[in-house]
């Protein structure tokens, strides 16, 4: 039996290191857990949800692809109820609204012994700005598809850094060139193109002054 794992989640699991455990924030399905323990990857999962209906069909399919036992099942409003013997958080599908809000009300994650994998699914560079002001280090990104959209995911530390930039927060430094690179440039410079040349008023906005920067680059 194949599991139904989105390119989107492929990339998160491909991010994960032999032997992690791993707590899934946001996990609906379960999915992602469960290919981590098919494939050996991680030791151990803990697969939370907001929602009782979504966290219940994840138990379910644990059952039905034989983990069930090397699975935690907690219901919690991001990891407010997880217990924290973990080494990697992954949440993706969400968007930037949701992450900040789970980060920030966690402060214990800063302790340096987590890494985060997050795809986030809208506001991408709201997050990053997010991450930056708050001592998080976006070690790695990478573009992909999945279907017809574009995402990206990254890989998180906390280590404080330099700020990123407006135009960094829209291209952060480590972001990945690879095949799929172009096309997101290219996607990300026209909504914000969208956004600055529709609203007169954000003249000396943090999108402006976005969009000013890498025009100057691309001259
Ligand atoms: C769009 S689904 C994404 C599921 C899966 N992670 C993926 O990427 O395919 C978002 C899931 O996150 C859950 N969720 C939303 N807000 C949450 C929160 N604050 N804490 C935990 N789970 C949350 C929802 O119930 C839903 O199951």
């Amino acid at each position: 039996m194949k599991i139904p794992l989105s390119s989107r989640l492929r990339a998160c699991c491909d991010l994960i290191k032999k032997g992690e455990r791993v707590a899934d924030i946001g996990c609906d399905h379960g999915y992602l857990g469960i290919y981590l323990l098919k494939n050996g990857i991680a030791s151990a999962v803990i697969a939370s949800d907001i929602n009782e209906c979504p966290l219940q069909s994840a138990v379910r399919n644990s059952e039905k692809f034989g983990v069930r036992d090397k699975m935690t099942f907690c219901l919690s409003n991001g990891v407010e109820n997880i217990p924290r013997d973990f080494d990697t958080l992954v949440c993706a599908g969400m968007g930037a609204d949701t992450m900040i809000s789970i980060l920030s009300s966690a402060p214990w994650l800063k302790d340096g012994q987590y890494r985060l994998i997050l795809q986030c699914q809208s506001k991408t560079p709201m997050l990053r700005r997010y991450l930056s002001e708050n001592g998080w280090y976006i070690r790695q990104e990478q573009v992909l598809q999945d279907g017809k959209f574009l995402y990206t995911v990254m890989e998180v530390v906390y280590n404080p850094s330099p700020l990123l930039t407006p135009a960094q927060c829209y291209f952060p430094p480590t972001l990945v060139e690879n095949d799929c690179f172009s096309a997101y440039y290219r996607w990300v410079i026209k909504g914000l193109e969208t956004i600055v040349l529709n609203r007169k008023d954000l003249a000396d906005t943090f999108e402006a002054k976005a969009l000013a920067d890498l025009r100057k680059k691309e001259t």
